[in-house]
């Protein structure tokens, strides 16, 4: 079998005596979108935490492209390729969307404090190198009509998507979406689905999804892991899963 892109094996995250994470095994297959699913508190966004190194690793490791990367401050670890989007959505409000996209990017420029103040011409070329970048993806998330406007003024959706092209813009191999269609509405929840399946393609991506929309994770998901109060209680198709009686009745006990 191919190395997954991303494998977590046996993954346990414990705040303060309370097990959030117990023994998460969870691979991402290179290409695929795979999800991460289960009731409230299950321990989703500490997986997504543990892997992009917000959240301490207590046992377990995290293999990216075969490499260990378990504990890598999360800087590193966007610079390694796995970007990220947060189920509380973080963007400066008071800038404006395609600011949001360039202040994102500049994580990627290539000189040094000093060299931008002695190499003036190659910082303007940056910027305009950020720029037309930040403008492509803008475009290709539907909001370059929006890119003078602050970012706080926009719908919840497109906030939601700006948050996407923002992560984009670190060029990752890996996308982690922390629950992308939450406060969306049904339409804009099937253009997002279209979306994320054309910059999946274009982009060559590969992707992690947390989401509580079934309807969503069952339709766009090729894999997807479920996991109840941290423990890990089923992986499969979207059909095994849907049909995975422990699965049921995790959901049934939330009430
Ligand atoms: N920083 C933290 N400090 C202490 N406890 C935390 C922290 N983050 C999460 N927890 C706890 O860990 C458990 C898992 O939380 P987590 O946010 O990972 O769940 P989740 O599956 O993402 O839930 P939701 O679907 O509601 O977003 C919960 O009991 C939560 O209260
Ligand atoms: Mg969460």
């Amino acid at each position: 079998m191919k190395i997954p892109l991303l494998n977590a094996e046996k993954l346990s995250v414990v705040f303060g005596g309370l097990s959030a994470l117990n023994g998460l095994d969870f691979q991402i297959p290179v290409g695929e979108i795979v999800g991460l699913i289960g009731p409230n508190g299950a321990g989703k966004t500490t997986a997504f935490n543990a892997i992009t190194g917000i959240a301490k690793v207590t046992r377990g490791r995290v293999l990216f492209e075969g490499r260990d990367i378990t504990g890598w401050p999360t800087s590193k670890v966007a610079r390694t390729g796995i970007a990220r989007t947060f189920q509380n959505i973080r963007l400066y409000e008071d800038l404006t969307v395609i600011e949001n996209v360039m202040v994102a990017s500049h994580t990627s420029v290539r000189y040094s404090p000093v060299e931008a103040i002695l190499g003036i011409g190659r910082v303007y070329a940056d910027e305009r190198r950020i720029r037309h970048r930040a403008e492509s993806l803008l475009e290709t998330m539907g909001l370059i009509d929006t890119a003078g406007d602050k970012a706080g003024s926009l719908p919840y959706g497109s906030q939601r998507k700006l948050e996407v092209a923002r992560a984009l813009a670190l060029e990752p191999a890996l996308l982690l979406l922390d629950e992308p269609v939450a406060g969306m509405n049904p339409r804009e929840t099937i253009e997002f689905g279209a979306l994320l399946r054309k910059i999946r393609k274009d982009l060559n991506l590969t992707i992690g999804l947390i989401e509580h929309d079934m309807g969503f994770v069952m339709d766009i998901c090729t894999r997807i892991r479920v996991i109840d109060h941290g423990i890990p209680i089923a992986w499969g198709t979207p059909k095994e899963i849907q049909n995975d009686p422990k699965v049921i009745a995790a959901y049934l006990g939330e009430g």
